[in-house]
């Protein structure tokens, strides 16, 4: 039975964007919509997990029985997703988080002046690595999201970031799927197996990648 497939875990689940501020009115931020974090989070609750979303800035509300944290910047999302993470059975880390942020924010509204300017970034840190570090690390399963050598990044990131599971996507202008569509596909990694999870809804595509994540997550606990 579906429903409980996921009966009393403590599943976190990342979503959205992350926000980083150049000046008190400007940011870097990318397209994410919080839709494909959203809906793992709602299947999860209904498949009996307790489920805790943190999430960036989005349009979306909290599913019914989920724990919803807001965040605005990485820092804070690693710094909402560290506190509670020692509890978590399945980590899930489906947003987009920005790499780099600015080095020295403004405080004052950047003026217009020469016709080029410069921002200095500072690389962010990488979430979803230092969940994966933990001495009792949750199940981690990762994002990648490409837009060229979908395969091979992401089993790169599946191998670098010590991740136990990575669903891959197509993003970019062609893509169907992706970010802020209510479509997506995916290509599920894991160490010893694969398996393609064709175009369909963000909510279809969470319950058949939550069916996998239990299925390794069971096997992985009776090993
Ligand atoms: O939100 P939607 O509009 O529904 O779009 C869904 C999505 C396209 C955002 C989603 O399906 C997706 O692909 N999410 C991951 C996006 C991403 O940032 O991928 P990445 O390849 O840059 O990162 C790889 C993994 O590392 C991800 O699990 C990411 O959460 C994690 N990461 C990355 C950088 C960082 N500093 N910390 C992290 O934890």
């Amino acid at each position: 039975d579906r429903r409980q497939l996921l009966q009393g875990l403590n599943v976190s689940i990342s979503a959205g964007p992350t926000r980083e501020p150049i000046d008190p009115v400007r940011f870097i931020s990318n397209r994410s919509s919080g839709k494909m974090g959203y809906a793992l989070a709602q299947v999860a609750r209904q498949m009996g997990a307790n489920v805790t979303l943190i999430s960036g800035p989005v349009s979306l509300s909290a599913p019914p029985g989920v724990k919803l944290l807001q965040v605005e910047t990485t820092q804070q999302m690693y710094e909402a997703i560290m506190a509670g993470i020692a509890a978590a059975d399945i980590y899930i880390g489906t947003a987009a988080v920005v790499d780099y942020r600015a080095a020295l924010p403004e405080s004052h509204k950047i003026k217009k002046q020469a016709d080029q300017a410069i921002i200095s970034l500072q690389k962010n840190i990488d979430i979803i690595a230092a969940v994966a570090s933990l001495p009792n690390k949750p199940f981690t399963v990762g994002f990648a999201a490409e837009t060229q050598g979908l395969e091979e990044y992401a089993l790169d990131k599946l191998n670098r970031k010590n991740l136990d599971m990575i669903a891959a996507n197509w993003v970019g202008n062609e893509t169907e799927g992706g970010f802020d569509s209510d479509q997506n596909a995916l290509q599920v990694f894991w160490h010893g197996g694969r398996q393609t999870l064709d175009m369909t809804s963000k909510l279809q595509l969470a319950e058949q990648l939550l069916v996998l994540v239990a299925q390794r997550f069971a096997d992985k606990s009776a090993t």
